[in-house]
């Protein structure tokens, strides 16, 4: 059952466990190949938000889930909820014993299907606070299994910080030096289907993403991530043109750096501060109230 509620009823009315479903953000994604079942080979270079969806767990007579949020009737009409809900039902699975019926509320911040791994996040999210509530807890190879079964970007959004990642998302490096950036995420709400990008792309042999070492400084960082690309930007702006709009708005406001993240639509800016990124997304929401702009500062690797 799915319905539309305040978040704050829920949390008063009974304690419950919260996990956060930070953005991910795609710094740099590069298409290196194509494996014979049709996935691509990725080479991506991942941080997170501190800005994302927020889940509640807590037992139940029966399951629910529950939706609230800028985005949460988005949901509520196309039952896009699919991966919280194949997440729950997956675990339950993956686990044997009785695991009893469960509340599960989805404050939907993110934007759906912009590539910021809304779905993925939240996926993640439901993996991490089952095993809290259920009391269980699953090895690293079976979670990694489970999170891989339900896409391609689950098992980095159960990470949640700086990483590497290759082979179509599951070959998975921390990247301990990664600093955290003032950014902001700008969408003009527009959906873009994964698929149709990938079939766009002009080729899909494209060189690696390359690194090493890593660099000491911020500017050093911004230096190596503005050399490497997202590859399916090209593709993402034929089929939506506000793409390229967005970017240049960003860049017109002070992006020191922007950039599409995974399949799109949503662009990063990287700012010199937060004080400068919280400026131009107020400044950006000025110029078009109904798209999507928010200030946030990523999470560090050290952190
Ligand atoms: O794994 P996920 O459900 O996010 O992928 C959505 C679609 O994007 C896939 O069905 C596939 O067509 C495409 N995809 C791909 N290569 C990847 C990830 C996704 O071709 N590495």
């Amino acid at each position: 059952m799915m319905s539309s509620e305040n978040r704050s009823d829920f949390s008063a009315s009974c304690s419950s466990i919260t996990e956060e479903a930070r953005a991910k953000i795609n710094l740099a994604l590069h298409v290196t190949g194509q494996r014979p079942d049709g996935y691509h080979l990725l080479d991506m270079l991942v941080t997170f938000a501190d800005h994302g969806d927020r889940l509640d767990f807590m037992r139940s007579p029966t399951d629910e889930l529950t939706l609230s949020g800028r985005f949460g009737e988005v949901l509520a009409g196309d039952g896009g909820t699919n991966l919280v809900l194949k997440s729950r039902d997956l675990l339950r699975q993956a686990i044997g014993t009785v695991a009893f019926p469960v509340r599960i509320h989805l404050e939907k911040n993110l934007p759906v299907a912009s590539g910021i791994g809304g779905g993925s996040a939240d996926a993640a999210a439901t993996l991490r606070g089952l095993m809290r509530l259920w009391g269980t807890t699953l090895s690293a190879e079976t979670l990694a299994a489970l999170a891989l079964k339900l896409g391609a970007d689950v098992p980095m959004c159960l990470e949640s910080r700086p990483l590497i990642a290759r082979g179509i998302g599951e070959k998975i490096e921390a990247v301990p030096d990664l600093p955290a950036f003032a950014m902001v995420l700008a969408n003009p709400l527009k959906g873009v289907s994964t698929p149709e990008v990938f079939r766009r792309l002009a080729t899909k042999n494209n060189p690696a993403l390359s690194l090493a070492p890593s660099p000491p400084q911020t500017a050093d960082w911004l230096a190596a991530i503005a050399a490497a690309r997202n590859d399916l930007e090209p593709p993402a702006r034929e089929l939506v043109p506000e793409i390229a709009v967005i970017s240049a708005m960003l860049e017109a406001h002070g992006a020191l750096l922007t950039r599409m993240s995974g399949s799109g639509a949503t662009c990063f800016g990287i700012f010199a501060t937060m004080t400068a990124a919280e400026g131009a997304a107020a400044a950006l929401h000025d110029e078009r109230p109904g798209w999507y702009f928010q200030a946030t500062e990523t999470v560090s690797g050290g952190a």
